[in-house]
């Protein structure tokens, strides 16, 4: 158990059950014009409460898919897929989770606090408890003196941190990322790293990450899940065996470089330094 899994969503919650994401024997096939694709084969995958894992593989490899069977935005063609132990399409009414893609989906005529409040709206909390909630949200990521701007104010860092905290809004214990940091510059995206990997110890959300990034990944996980395409199957999970501090200074240490090294391995399935002596 890493410190985060120990506590409750806010502390002083109690802690509800350990496995976030149980997916067992998960296989996803598409019908297309021409012919069945099998994005997904034979996925079993743990991941715990308040435990952060990074999905990473080639495009098309089925991550997004992946995610999307998750949030029960498709279904499975094979296997079963449990949140917090219960059917997914339950924990996607009980909205057990929360979502942030790679492009930010702001509401272009909301400012920031009211698209942060709207995962409230549709909840029907009282407009006292949303203001108190939405004053919380925008403290927890930077965005305070931002709260009544308009998306096309904002760079794209400081939108995706709006998607990331209408996300966490009805303190969801599963947070669910699709590239969030993709279309963003390198020093903005490893500002974020930092930004989100706060916010998750904070919260005690458990967070299953998609990226293509392998420094991202190892910088942000306790476990890596390497995926290969064709089909698209898991081939290795890397715990990364950081702690549960990371910031800047970790990107500068040796057991960081070595795990960025083993995934890379992973990724490209023999030792890097072997492959390039042949
Ligand atoms: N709605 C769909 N219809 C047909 N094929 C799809 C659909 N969604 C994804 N695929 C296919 O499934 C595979 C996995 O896609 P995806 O999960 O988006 O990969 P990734 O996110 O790893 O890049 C790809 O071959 C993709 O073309
Ligand atoms: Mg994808």
């Amino acid at each position: 158990m890493t410190l985060r899994q120990a506590q409750g969503a806010d502390g002083d919650e109690p802690i509800g059950p350990a496995t976030a994401v149980r997916a067992s024997g998960v296989g996803k096939v598409f019908a297309t014009e021409k012919g069945d694709v099998t994005a997904l084969t034979e996925v079993d995958l743990e991941v715990a409460a308040g435990e952060f894992v990074s999905l990473i593989g080639p495009s098309g490899c089925g991550k997004s898919t992946l995610l999307r069977l998750i949030a029960d935005l498709d279904t499975a063609t094979t296997g079963g897929l449990e949140i917090f132990g219960k059917p997914a399409r339950t924990a996607r009414v009980d909205q057990d989770y929360g979502i942030a893609f790679q492009q930010a989906g702001l509401l272009p005529w909301r400012t920031v606090e009211a698209n942060i409040a709207l995962p409230l709206e549709l909840r029907k909390t009282t407009k006292t408890e949303r203001d108190a909630r939405v004053a919380e949200l925008v403290e927890l990521v930077g965005l305070a003196d931002f709260a009544d701007r308009y998306p096309d104010q904002l760079s794209g860092g400081m939108q995706q941190r709006v998607a990331i905290a209408r996300a966490l809004a009805s303190r969801p214990r599963l947070l669910l990322m699709d590239e969030p940091f993709g279309a963003l510059d390198e020093m903005t995206r490893e500002y974020l790293q930092s930004e989100l990997a706060r916010i998750a110890a904070e919260t005690g959300a458990a967070v299953v990450f998609v990226t293509h990034s392998i420094p991202e990944a190892v910088f942000l996980s306790d476990r890596v899940v390497v995926m290969s395409p064709r089909p698209g199957r898991i081939t290795r999970i890397i715990p990364t065996d950081l702690g549960p501090v990371r910031d800047e200074a970790l990107r500068e240490t040796p057991a960081y470089f070595e795990r960025v090294t083993a995934v890379r391995e992973a990724l490209h399935g023999a030792p890097v330094s072997r492959a390039s002596e042949r």
